[in-house]
């Protein structure tokens, strides 16, 4: 290995991300080029001439960077991707050279400790007590998978982990749930048609008359309840569960309390917005994906348990080649006994530098701005005449639309989309449409370090006067 190679390109490569994330906001924020070109960019048999590793950089800055879906440009409101924060990236960087394996103690003695520590912060944060563990995920929909199996074999008294599914039982969500909590239902085999999607309230909060409706319809046929999966922050507004009547239901029902705060969790860090996801605490598992609003790089989500053990009885099967003397002593703590994955990906030291280098406040701090940016943005739509707002935004997620009277809803909906589309190829701004009861809206998400107030007011005039330009051609 050359090592003088590897560090100047690595001091090389440094110099240019530093260039990249002080300069992006003038450039393109998505590329207006068909799918086709971009998969013949990359379009060539395996190589086998060595390329020094400069020229790959160049090749790179060519034929990749310029391509990319700019997640740190201020103008970037879409999908819930942040834009990382630079502490945050050297730890991945740091983490792919030390290649620790958290799976197991012994390929990484240090990194299993970190990661205990990540974990506890965030139970921590949650106000789960010192018998509480968890896992750092790939994502939400990994953390709310690991959920909703400890609730398949919590509340079968764990016996499903070894019998298989016996009985009819059935998951109760909102209908503003994460299309994970479906698949997860699928993938622990009680089958989709088993989640029961509860209707949401006028705030978009899931209606618990309407849940015990459904409890008493399924217990009629014998089917029973094996989790609630209450939301703390949806997908397309930020809307919060009753977290508390949910628990009680819950308990009644003897059945697993999880919340999908995938997202909403980074509400833990605000300072001015405390309190939103009152009564976290009374779950027995939560998601929360630090590559969402603790604005760490992709990937590291994470799952929280209440009662750590109960991971051990949902996943703690040891074959022998993994075996290791001291693990006797039960000193060397190993997460493939407490979890899904056993090759396992160092992800709490990115998460570990942020808190390190920006501390919990400051990070708090950039949750509050993006808050504040939705709000700001849901005031402009209220003044306005032509625009409408779905409710002020509890988070940084928020749904307005153009109301043309003229125009019936698939007129409007395909309206909303055009003009998505058309902002999208202009370069500035990127956001996602969605629908909310029945209707089609623009979904805008500021979970960027980058974006300000000033983002949001030019953000709003563009959609403006392109939402006016697309009413004249229907
Ligand atoms: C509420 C919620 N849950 C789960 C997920 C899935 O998370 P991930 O994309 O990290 O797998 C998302 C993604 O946006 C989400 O908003």
């Amino acid at each position: 290995m050359n090592y003088e190679e590897f560090r100047e390109a690595g001091h090389s490569l440094v110099d240019y991300i530093a260039n990249y994330l002080e300069q992006l906001k003038d450039k393109p924020l998505f590329p207006d080029v068909e799918p086709s070109m971009m998969y013949s960019l990359f379009d060539e048999p395996i190589p086998n001439s060595p390329i020094s590793l400069s020229a790959i950089q160049k090749t790179l800055e060519e034929k990749l960077v310029p391509y990319c879906a700019h997640v740190n440009h201020p103008g970037y409101m879409g999908l819930i991707t942040p834009s990382p924060n630079p502490a945050g990236i050297l730890g991945d960087f740091l983490a792919a050279a030390l290649n620790q394996n958290v799976g197991a103690y012994t390929i990484g003695p240090s990194a299993t400790a970190m990661e205990l520590q990540v974990v506890r912060w965030l139970n921590d944060l949650i106000g789960f007590d010192a018998k509480a563990g968890g896992n750092l995920t790939s994502g939400g929909m990994m953390a709310n998978f690991i959920g909703l199996k400890l609730a398949r074999d919590c509340t079968s008294g764990d016996t499903i982990q070894y019998e298989g599914v016996q009985d009819k039982w059935a998951v109760y969500t909102s209908e503003e749930r994460h299309v994970s909590i479906d698949k997860a239902v699928d993938a622990i085999g009680i089958g989709r048609n088993s989640l029961r999607a509860i209707p949401t309230d006028e705030n978009y909060q899931v209606r618990i008359d309407a849940l015990e409706e459904a409890l008493e319809k399924d217990k009629k046929e014998g089917i029973r309840p094996l989790c609630i999966v209450g939301l703390g922050g949806t997908t397309n507004l930020g809307a919060v569960d009753d977290l508390e009547a949910l628990h009680v239901i819950a308990h009644r029902e003897e059945c697993w309390f999880h919340v999908d705060a995938a997202y909403g969790g980074g509400m833990l860090l605000s300072l001015e917005n405390k309190g939103l996801l009152k009564g976290l605490h009374l779950a027995d598992s939560v998601t929360i994906d630090p590559h969402k609003w603790f604005y760490a790089p992709l990937d590291v989500g994470a799952v929280l348990v209440k009662d750590h053990d109960q991971l051990t009885r949902s996943f703690g099967i040891q074959h022998p080649y993994l075996m290791d003397q001291n693990q006797k002593k039960n000193e060397r703590y190993q997460f493939y006994v407490h979890g899904f994955e056993q090759s396992k990906r160092f992800r709490s030291l990115k998460v570990w530098m942020s808190f390190q280098h920006y501390g919990k406040d400051q990070m708090g701090s950039w949750v509050d701005k993006n808050i504040n940016q939705a709000r700001h943005l849901h005031q402009l739509a209220c003044n306005s005449t032509d625009f409408e707002s779905a409710t002020e935004p509890k988070m940084s997620a928020i749904c307005i639309r153009y109301k043309a009277e003229g125009l019936s809803n698939e007129q409007l909906s395909l309206l909303h989309i055009q003009v998505a589309e058309r902002i999208e190829r202009a370069g500035q701004y990127w956001f996602a449409t969605t629908e909310l009861k029945g209707k089609t809206w623009f979904r805008i998400n500021p979970v960027n370090l980058n974006t300000t107030i000033e983002t949001m007011d030019s953000l709003f005039k563009t959609l403006q006067k392109y939402c006016r330009e697309a009413e004249e051609l229907f």
